[in-house]
């Protein structure tokens, strides 16, 4: 069975992360970005603790003649497609570029990978999916709508990817719904390197904590929650990984059955099943960073909702997948990686 993956996004925040769990699993990576959101420095970071060079392509998924060098250059068992813009306010004021960038973008690579017959496809989607759920915890069958370019964009590349696996022969494509990614790599190496002020509440937290920022603003203390504030599935980035390789390892044994016919499109929560809500995540951070974390209340966050989490019985049933890392884990690793770098991967 053949063994090389494209990684596009691969010098991202997951992407990076997803690179060291794939080598580690025995697979071949070749790692194609076109660094708008992330740099060189996570690449070599990763090349060093694999203890070997990456193939990384500098390109961009909208780019149909790299795409096809790529792939006539290499022999693919699947795509890993995590490239793509996520700033939810940014996708408001530049909704187009949100959808010709992850919409049109997605729509060439799978061109791209129709011409090269390559056929399994592994989607970073998200539970943004979901918008604001009647139902807790989430499951795959729950209703989707959206109510920003972001989060349309991610359900507009699903209803493309599910009409393509319902109309042609042969695909295999699994979005993987991420709920919050959060941590980082126990060797404070790689991690999350947000370019301007957090949007996001862990690197927010942890920027006040290294006295990059002054205070945090915790958006509501009103809603129906335990302790009013917002309640969200906080995921271990190494575990998403993890989930990553889980997806590939399903792929390599379905493709590889005797009687194999198309898995078609395979929608899977990454989460871990559990809630946790902005304030005990402010107080676990607190204790095991040993910093003080000033916060204020403030307003709800427009398109915020009140709780989200997971059901990940899917993930476990089909993949054997589930998530292992607690919320001190969680906090650990990001101040590790926080107090080692403070200023990301700009070391200059
Ligand atoms: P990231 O910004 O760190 O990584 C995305 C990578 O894609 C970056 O390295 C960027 O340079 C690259 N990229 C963007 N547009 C590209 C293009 N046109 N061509 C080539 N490369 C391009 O983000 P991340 O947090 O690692 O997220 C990875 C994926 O997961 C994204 O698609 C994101 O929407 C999705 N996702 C992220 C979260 C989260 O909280 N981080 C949650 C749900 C879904
Ligand atoms: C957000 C995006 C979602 C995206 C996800 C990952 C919105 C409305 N949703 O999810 O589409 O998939 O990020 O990129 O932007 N919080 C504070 N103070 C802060 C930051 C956050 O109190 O400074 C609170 C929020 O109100 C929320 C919780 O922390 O209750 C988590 O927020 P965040 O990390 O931004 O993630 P989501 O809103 O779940």
């Amino acid at each position: 069975m053949k063994n090389k993956i494209l990684v596009t996004g691969g010098a991202g925040y997951i992407g990076s992360h997803t690179c060291i769990a794939l080598h580690q699993a025995g697979y071949d990576i070749v790692v194609y970005d076109n660094l708008s959101n992330s740099s060189r420095e996570a690449i070599n970071r990763v090349s060093t603790l694999i203890g070997q060079p990456i193939e990384f392509i500098e390109g961009d998924i909208r780019d149909t003649e790299l795409l096809r060098q790529v792939f006539t250059k290499h022999e693919f068992f699947g795509v890993i497609h995590f490239a793509g813009l996520k700033a939810v306010g940014e996708s408001v004021a530049k909704p187009l570029l949100y959808y010709n960038n992850n919409v049109s973008g997605t729509i060439t690579l799978l061109e791209a990978m129709a011409e090269a017959n390559v056929k399994n496809l592994v989607f970073s989607s998200s539970a943004t999916v979901y918008g604001d759920p009647e139902v807790l915890p989430i499951d795959e069958t729950s209703p989707r709508s959206c109510t920003n370019p972001y989060g349309q964009s991610k359900l507009t590349v699903e209803h493309i990817l599910e009409e393509l696996a319902a109309t042609n022969d042969g695909w295999n494509l699994i979005p993987l719904r991420y709920f919050n990614p959060v941590g980082a790599h126990p060797s404070g190496q790689i991690g999350e390197d947000p370019n301007d002020i957090p949007n996001n509440l862990m690197p927010y937290i942890s920027q006040v904590a290294v006295g990059k920022l002054e205070k945090l603003s915790i958006f509501g203390n009103d809603y129906p929650t335990v302790d009013g504030t917002g309640v969200r599935d906080f995921i271990h980035v190494t575990d998403l990984a993890q989930g990553h390789v889980a997806a590939l390892n399903y792929l390599q044994k379905q493709v590889g059955q005797d009687k194999y016919s198309s898995i078609g499109f395979l929608p899977i929560n990454l989460g871990t099943g559990k809630g946790t809500s902005v304030l005990e995540l402010v107080t676990a951070f607190s204790k095991v960073s040993g910093q003080d974390i000033l916060y204020q209340f403030d307003a709800r966050r427009a398109g915020d909702i009140a709780s989200c989490y997971a059901s990940a019985d899917k993930a476990k049933e089909l993949l054997g997948w589930e998530a292992k890392l607690s919320i001190n884990e969680m906090c650990q690793d990001t101040w590790r990686w926080q107090s080692m770098n403070p200023n990301g991967y700009n070391i200059a």
